[in-house]
């Protein structure tokens, strides 16, 4: 009897253990998931990560996939591909405005603070708008 009611709690201690150890092992797994996307960024895609949500202040007009002041930055880079057109060029202020042109005076005033970006940065930019067509 006593025996039984042992090998009993051992099992069961057993089962929950066993239980415990897999809700430890999912949530380090999904933890990897979310590292693994971010760091999926090449380091010039980091770059321009780095500064459209810091000193560029690009994300108080773009969004990834919503329209807000400006346009989406997936339409943006959508257009830009499909034109192959120079997003450096442009943000150095001496480009055309292809996606929209009747916003481009909002734009404009931001050339004011990419102009002083290194050629560096503005590319990890157009790499960061390019990353979102990965997706
Ligand atoms: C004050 C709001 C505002 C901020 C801040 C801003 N943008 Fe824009 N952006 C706009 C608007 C509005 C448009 C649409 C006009 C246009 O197409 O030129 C636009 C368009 C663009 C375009 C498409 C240009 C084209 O050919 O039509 C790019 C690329 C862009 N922004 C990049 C950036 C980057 C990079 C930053 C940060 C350094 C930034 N924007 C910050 C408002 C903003």
């Amino acid at each position: 009897m006593k025996l039984k009611l042992l090998i009993a709690i051992v099992a069961l201690s057993l089962f929950s253990c066993k239980k415990e150890e897999k809700k430890e092992t999912l949530y380090p797994s999904s933890e990897t998931v979310t590292e693994g996307t971010a760091s999926t960024l090449t380091p010039s895609e980091k770059t321009g990560e780095e500064i459209f949500d810091g000193k560029g202040n690009c994300f108080s007009c773009h969004k990834p996939d919503q329209k807000i002041i400006g346009p989406s930055v997936t339409e943006i880079a959508k257009i830009y591909k499909e034109k192959n057109a120079d997003m450096v060029q442009f943000l150095k202020g001496e480009g055309e405005p292809l996606v929209d042109p009747s916003q481009y005076e909002v734009m404009k005033t931001n050339f004011a603070i990419t102009k002083n970006f290194t050629d560096e940065e503005l590319k990890g930019l157009e790499d960061y708008f390019y990353s979102h067509l990965k997706k």
